[in-house]
C-alpha cells in the first residue's frame, strides 16, 4: 500500500523526501536491526538522502510570520469565548487548554451539554505550520477548521447566524473588529482572527536551539534520543518544522494495530476524506512538539504515557521492539521539544 498515492505532485515536490521515506525506514531498520527489515524501499528516493536528521527544522522567529497584533489579540478573545457555543457553556480553550500544551488531557473532549467526542484534541500550539487540519487533513487552513467546532453536534453544536447575533450585541467587541478589519464583524473575520491567534501560538523549545547551533542545549542523553529518532526512523515520518504535521501515514505500517480491536469510524482516518480504500488508517503524522504535554495519545487516546506511546510506534510502524534504554533515550529526546517555559 502506497498512502502517498493520493498527494497532488505539488505537494511531493514541495516535501521532496516523501519517496524517501520508505527508503530511510528500510534502511534504518537494516543498519540498526538487520533482521527487521521492516519496509521494502517501495518508492525509490528521487534523491540522495544520507542524513535522516536533515528533515527536522527549527521554527522560525515569530517575528518573521508577519501577524497583526489586533488580530491576534481578538483571536485570543475569541478562543476563550463561550458565546461561540449554543448555550454558551464552552470556549476553544475548553478541549484546547493553553496551560495543558493545547491539547485536551481526557481522552475524548466534551461539547455542549457533555456530548463526548469520537476522537483525542490534538495541540493548536504550531498549528500553523502543519499542511492541514485534523486527523484527517479534512480543513486545508486553520480558518476552515474553525467551521468544524463551531457546526458539530459534540463540540459547539451552532451555527454562524446566531453566533454573530451574540458577538453582534457586544458593542466592545464590534468596535475592536471595526478597527482591525474594513469589514468589521463578520463569520471570515472571526475565522481569520482565530486563525492568526493560532498561527501567533508558536513554542521554541531547547531543540530548536539545539538545531540552531547550541551543542549544549541537549544533554547526552537527549542527543543519544535524538540520534536513535534519525536511526530507528522516526524522523522519516516526524519531520518538517513541526516534527510532524506533513504527510499522511498510515497507522500499523508493518504490523496490523487495529487487529482485535472493534473498529470505529474515527479509526478510518483519511478514508473519511477520500474513500479510497488505500487511505483506511492513514492519518496526519502529529507533531510532536510539546508531546511530552499531551496525553494521552494517538487518534484513540490508547497509550496513557509517552513511554507507550513510543513503544507503540517502534513496534507498528518500524517492526522493532525497542530495548528499555532506548525507549528511555527517545522520550527523553522527545521532552526537549516541549517549548521554554510551558508546563514543565
Ligand atoms: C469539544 C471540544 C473541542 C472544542 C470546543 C474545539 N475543539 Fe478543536 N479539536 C477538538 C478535537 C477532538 C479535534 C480533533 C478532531 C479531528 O481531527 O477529527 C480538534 C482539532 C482541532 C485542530 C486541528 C489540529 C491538528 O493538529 O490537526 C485545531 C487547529 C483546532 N481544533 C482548533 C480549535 C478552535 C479554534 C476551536 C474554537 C473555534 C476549537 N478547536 C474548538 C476538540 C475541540
Ligand atoms: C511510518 C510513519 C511513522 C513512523 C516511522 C513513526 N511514526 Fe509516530 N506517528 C505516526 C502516525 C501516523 C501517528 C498518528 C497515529 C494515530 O494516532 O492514529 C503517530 C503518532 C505518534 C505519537 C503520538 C502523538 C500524539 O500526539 O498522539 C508519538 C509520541 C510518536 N508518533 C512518536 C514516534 C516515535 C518515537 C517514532 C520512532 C520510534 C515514530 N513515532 C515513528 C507515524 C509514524
Amino acid at each position: 500500500m502506497n498512502p502517498f498515492k493520493k498527494m497532488e505532485p505539488g505537494l511531493w515536490l514541495r516535501q521532496g523526501r516523501i519517496g524517501a521515506v520508505w527508503l530511510v525506514i528500510a534502511l534504518a531498520g537494516w543498519w540498526f536491526y538487520p533482521a527487521a527489515t521492516p519496509l521494502k524501499a517501495e518508492a525509490a528516493p528521487a534523491r540522495p538522502f544520507s542524513d535522516p536528521g536533515a528533515t527536522l527544522a527549527a521554527l522560525p522567529d515569530i517575528g518573521l510570520l508577519g501577524l497583526n497584533p489586533e488580530r491576534v489579540a481578538l483571536g485570543k478573545r475569541l478562543f476563550h469565548d463561550p458565546r461561540l457555543s449554543a448555550d454558551n457553556s464552552i470556549a476553544c480553550a475548553s478541549c484546547h487548554d493553553l496551560g495543558k500544551g493545547g491539547a485536551d488531557p481526557r481522552p475524548v473532549s466534551l461539547g455542549v451539554a457533555g456530548h463526548p467526542g469520537v476522537i483525542n484534541s490534538p495541540s493548536v500550539y504550531n498549528s500553523g505550520f502543519n499542511f492541514s487540519q485534523f486527523w484527517d487533513g479534512r480543513a486545508a487552513t486553520l480558518e476552515d477548521q474553525v467551521n468544524g467546532p463551531i457546526a458539530s453536534q459534540t463540540e459547539f453544536a451552532s451555527d454562524w447566524p446566531s453566533i454573530m447575533k451574540k458577538l453582534g450585541h457586544d458593542g466592545d467587541l464590534s468596535t475592536a473588529f471595526r478597527k482591525a478589519y474594513a469589514d468589521g464583524l463578520t463569520p471570515a473575520n472571526v475565522r481569520h482572527a482565530i486563525a492568526e491567534f493560532e498561527r501567533s501560538l508558536v513554542t521554541p523549545s531547547r531543540f530548536d536551539r539545539f538545531l540552531k547551533g547550541d551543542g549544549k542545549a541537549l544533554n547526552e542523553t537527549e542527543q543519544h534520543g535524538y540520534a536513535l529518532f534519525r536511526r530507528y526512523g522516526c524522523a522519516a515520518c516526524h519531520q518538517g518544522i513541526n516534527i510532524g504535521g506533513n504527510l499522511y501515514q498510515r497507522l500499523g505500517v508493518v504490523k496490523d494495530y487495529f487487529q482485535g480491536k472493534t473498529v470505529k469510524p474515527a479509526d478510518l482516518g483519511r478514508y473519511n476524506v477520500t474513500h479510497d480504500p488505500e487511505d483506511r488508517y492513514v492519518f496526519k503524522v502529529p507533531s510532536l512538539r510539546n508531546v511530552a504535554l499531551t496525553a494521552p495519545y494517538f487518534h484513540d487516546a490508547s497509550a496513557a504515557t509517552l513511554e507507550e506511546a513510543v513503544a507503540v510506534m517502534a513496534r507498528y510502524q518500524l517492526g522493532v521492539e525497542l530495548p528499555p534504554e532506548d525507549r528511555a533515550d527517545l522520550v527523553a529526546f522527545l521532552k526537549t521539544l516541549t517549548g521554554e517555559g510551558m508546563g514543565s
